[in-house]
């Protein structure tokens, strides 16, 4: 088990405690060595009342300043509407606390300046949760990419939908720009990042389309240039059934990754026809070969509970072992400039450089 400086467990205290901390975090926190849930803090009374029986709680508050002065609390992880993400981090970093905080990790780049203001001085590690970058096939993608496998590479398909505003599923923040920045924020931020670190490169300027916003079936298509030459094409929303993938075209092969499948990244080399014979066997042998540890990931939840998982080892490695997070500041500024550039986009009805994107939300109205 990892143990903290002080030798003992790091105790955590979760901020927002809606849908992502109920099924991600908070049960994540009663598996994991080196840190376990000693807090919660939620405006919604039912919130607590529900979590402090579940977990049986002693430090559960209505305010979050009660729980950053909680003395069980070393950590704090904030999964509250994203408006929330920068008062809450400065307080938590001026209190001496280490930080997780959901993505999109702010909203404007004046709130992330205070938050890096705010970790500079307090030394703290600050881990901004991407988790789709501590995603097993990520990593692999990652690899296959770096070792060049692929050969020069020009395009990139990406999808990111889920189906978490339809039947009325969306929270009211949700719909509003101003609280949310939209799907362009809120949900494409991951793929904004997974493009940068798989390809290990920055988005450079980026065109995005938008239908229906602020409502559930709110649905945004993109077109990107990087900055290795590489164009993306891509599509988010949150009102259709889900995917969650990626294809990278290359000389030498495609990879394609879907990270919801336990068998989700195929190479196709050049030499092989995609819809050949021998390409379907190849991946049916491949595909019956990853069953037995599939079944053995499914266990503790497979592959995506597994990116959470990964992503508070790795939070909880570099508050022990003094590293420097993988996922910090600079990485949430990089996804989130994308994100804003993509809006300015969506309002201007232009291509707009990274480089040139404001500094916060430019609602867009249709
Ligand atoms: N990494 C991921 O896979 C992932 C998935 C979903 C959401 N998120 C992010 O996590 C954050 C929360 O999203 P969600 O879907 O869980 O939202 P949610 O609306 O379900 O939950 C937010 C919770 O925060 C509480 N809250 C609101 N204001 C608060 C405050 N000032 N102090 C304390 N609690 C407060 C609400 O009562 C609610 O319970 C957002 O930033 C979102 O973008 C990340």
């Amino acid at each position: 088990m990892t143990k903290n400086e002080t030798g003992s467990e790091i105790g955590v205290g979760v901020v927002g405690c809606g849908r992502v901390a109920q099924q991600r975090h908070l049960p994540l926190l009663g598996e994991l060595g080196g840190a376990r849930l000693v807090a919660v803090s939620d405006t919604d009374a039912g919130t607590r009342d529900k979590l402090a029986g579940q977990y049986g709680l002693k430090g559960v508050y209505e305010d979050y300043r009660d729980l950053i002065s909680d003395d069980a609390v070393g950590a704090v992880m904030i999964a509250a509407p994203t408006q929330f993400h920068a008062e809450v981090g400065v307080a938590a970093l001026q209190a001496g606390k280490h930080l997780m905080i959901e993505k999109p990790v702010t909203l404007s780049l004046d709130e992330l300046d205070q938050l890096e203001a705010a970790e500079a001085a307090s030394g703290k590690v600050v881990v901004v949760a991407m988790n789709s970058r501590w995603h097993r096939l990520t990593r692999e993608a990652r690899e296959v990419v770096r070792r060049g496998t692929l050969g020069p590479i020009g395009l990139v398909r990406s999808a990111f939908t889920d189906d978490s505003r339809l039947d009325g599923q969306a929270r009211p923040w949700m719909l509003q720009h101003e609280m949310a920045g939209c799907v362009l924020v809120e949900t494409a931020v991951h793929h904004f990042d997974l493009w940068q670190f798989i390809l290990e490169t920055e988005v450079e300027d980026i065109y995005a389309r938008m239908l229906d916003p602020m409502t559930a079936n709110e649905r945004a298509a993109v077109t990107a240039t990087l900055a290795n030459g590489v164009i993306v094409s891509a599509m988010f929303t949150e009102g259709l059934k889900g995917a969650n993938e990626l294809e990278i075209y290359g000389q030498d092969g495609r990879l394609r990754m879907s990270v919801y499948d336990f068998d989700g990244l195929d190479i196709t080399p050049r030499s092989e026809y995609p819809g050949s014979m021998g390409t379907r066997i190849r991946r049916l042998k491949e595909s019956l070969l990853s069953f037995p540890g599939a079944v053995k990931r499914l266990r503790s939840g497979g592959d995506w509970a597994g990116s959470y998982r990964n992503e508070w080892e790795h939070f909880i490695d570099c508050i022990v072992n003094k590293k420097r997070p993988e996922s910090g500041l600079p990485e949430g500024r990089r996804a989130l400039q994308v994100g804003l550039a993509a809006m300015a986009s969506l309002a201007q009805g232009a291509r707009v450089r990274v480089a040139d994107a404001p500094r916060g939300i430019l609602p867009f109205t249709g």
